[in-house]
């Protein structure tokens, strides 16, 4: 057993935004192709769009999406996937070695996006691109009429202009994997220069810079201060260094954000700024490189690429990654996931609407639902040994909602004998409690059977202004309370 005390304080670290809890649809595999659009499959919509995966990424509530990519942004020319479909030219997608039919387009995503209930971020291409088909990206999406290429969309059967708030300007650009990769400067310049145009024209849109190591953070926050509104970090989480490196890798992450938003902060400074510039996890993911799918035919459309099965110790994971995210949210203002379906991902489908959610999907979903509002801090006591994590716990209240959440993530193969005492919450009534757990921790949810999902937890006990549990090793659980 290890026992845990914790006091939650009578002070906030900040405000949970809604936009933590954001996906992502990638031109990648059979994240759009097979997940978001399937006009062959019988839950079609007259779309294409597949009902089954919009009704679980409503369940999600992801409030933003990036689109169209990650990497497939290099590939991507906008205009080629606008018009009439018979017209669209397939292509060819470097990055994944895929054919791009563009079946599924600019347009098609927003569509969803409108019927899946998010907000478009757009990820433009300036890894083989520049600043005058940003220009236009904006124009053709955003201007309300009588200019070329707002005047085209509205043929195209679009009269209301998108009103798109989010760019992110390039994906990964310091990476070798990206085709059009720079040096820090040279992003920077890029970036800049179209930040600058592009804020001429909404001054109000939020622009997303690619940040990496804190030496080229260091510059591109310099140089692109007066434009930049988030920063930001992607990670991969790989389970293969051992279990134990595996559930504390989210600490050494949060380290990361704290150094670059120190960064962020030094360079406010020294421009004399009172703007704050934070933190987009526009990419977080659990990551197994050794689950790469089935192996099929390259340069096709639409073939099982990193679908990856997730377990007991990835819902775990994740929800310890979320209580990172809650517990820094003065520094991260956006996250999401990579990627919504399919490509590893929470949501799994097949053919023939065969749909299935994976051990990560609740934690997921409960975070989303339950983990926006003020972030409470807290002092804990724990005995964990040395071979021992302690849990990951936040705590969360919802001033609208009156309710109070507190979200423990137990990261050891022993039970958590857990004492909460709210300090700030008198006659805080407990609610319910839930619990995802299982002793086979090689157990992965498939077709008909997700058996790794939240359950009614009975072992919570309330106590005068607090709560006493003993919680099943490696699980993840949430406990509400109404104040
Ligand atoms: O999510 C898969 C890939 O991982 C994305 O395309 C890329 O941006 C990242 O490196």
């Amino acid at each position: 057993m290890q026992y845990c005390k914790f006091d939650v304080l009578p002070e906030k670290t900040g405000r949970a935004e809604k936009n933590l809890y954001g996906g992502f649809v990638e031109h990648l595999g059979r994240n759009v192709y097979g997940g978001v659009f399937d006009p062959a499959d019988p839950c079609a919509d007259e779309n294409g769009f597949r009902k089954d995966t919009l009704a679980l990424i409503r369940e999600l509530d992801t409030p933003i999406t990036r689109y169209p990519g990650g990497n497939f942004a290099h590939s991507w020319k906008w205009e080629d996937s606008i018009g009439p479909k018979e017209k669209r030219p397939v292509r060819l997608d470097d990055s994944w070695k895929q054919k791009e039919t563009y079946q599924f387009g600019l347009d098609e995503f927003i569509k969803w996006c409108r019927l899946a209930g998010t907000e478009p971020m757009l990820t433009i291409n300036l890894c083989t691109r520049g600043i005058l088909e940003a220009r236009e990206l904006w124009e053709y999406c955003n201007f309300p009429s009588g200019t070329f290429l707002s005047d085209l969309r509205i043929a195209n059967g679009h009269k209301e202009p998108y009103n798109i708030k989010y760019f992110c300007l390039g994906n990964e650009m310091n990476g070798s994997c990206e085709v059009g990769q720079r040096d820090a400067k040279a992003y920077a310049w890029i970036a800049r220069e179209t930040a600058k145009t592009l804020k001429r024209f909404d001054p109000e849109m939020k622009l997303i810079f690619c940040g990496a190591d804190p030496e080229w953070n260091r510059i591109v926050v310099d140089e692109c201060f007066e434009f930049m509104d988030y920063l930001s970090l992607h990670e991969v989480f790989n389970w293969k260094d051992g279990r134990k490196e595996y559930l504390s890798s989210m600490d050494v992450f949060g380290r990361k954000i704290d150094e670059a938003y120190a960064i962020c902060e030094e360079i406010r400074l020294k421009h004399g700024s009172e703007k704050k510039i934070r933190i987009s996890v526009d990419e977080w993911i659990v990551w197994d490189f050794d689950q790469r799918g089935k192996k099929e035919e390259e340069w096709t459309c639409g073939r099982h690429l990193l679908e990856q099965d997730y377990n007991m110790i990835d819902a775990v994971m994740q929800g310890a990654l979320f209580s990172m995210f809650q517990n820094r949210c003065d520094k991260i203002a956006l996250g999401c996931v990579a990627q919504s379906i399919n490509v590893i991902a929470p949501i799994r489908t097949e053919k023939n609407s065969v749909i299935w959610k994976q051990s990560t999907f609740d934690p997921f979903k409960y975070n989303s639902l339950y983990g926006r509002g003020d972030v409470w801090k807290y002092e804990m006591q724990c005995d964990a040994k040395e071979e021992d994590l302690p849990p990951a716990v936040s705590i969360v209240s919802n001033e609208a909602k009156r309710s109070l959440t507190v979200f423990v993530s137990v990261r050891s193969n022993k039970k958590l004998d857990l004492s909460c005492v709210f300090h700030s919450f008198p006659g805080a009534e407990f609610i319910e409690a839930l619990t995802e757990n299982n002793e086979d921790l090689t157990l992965v949810n498939t077709p008909g059977n997700e058996i790794l999902q939240a359950k009614v937890f009975n072992g919570i006990e309330p106590t005068e202004n607090g709560f006493h549990g003993v919680f099943p090793p490696y699980s993840w659980n949430m406990i509400r309370f109404s104040y």
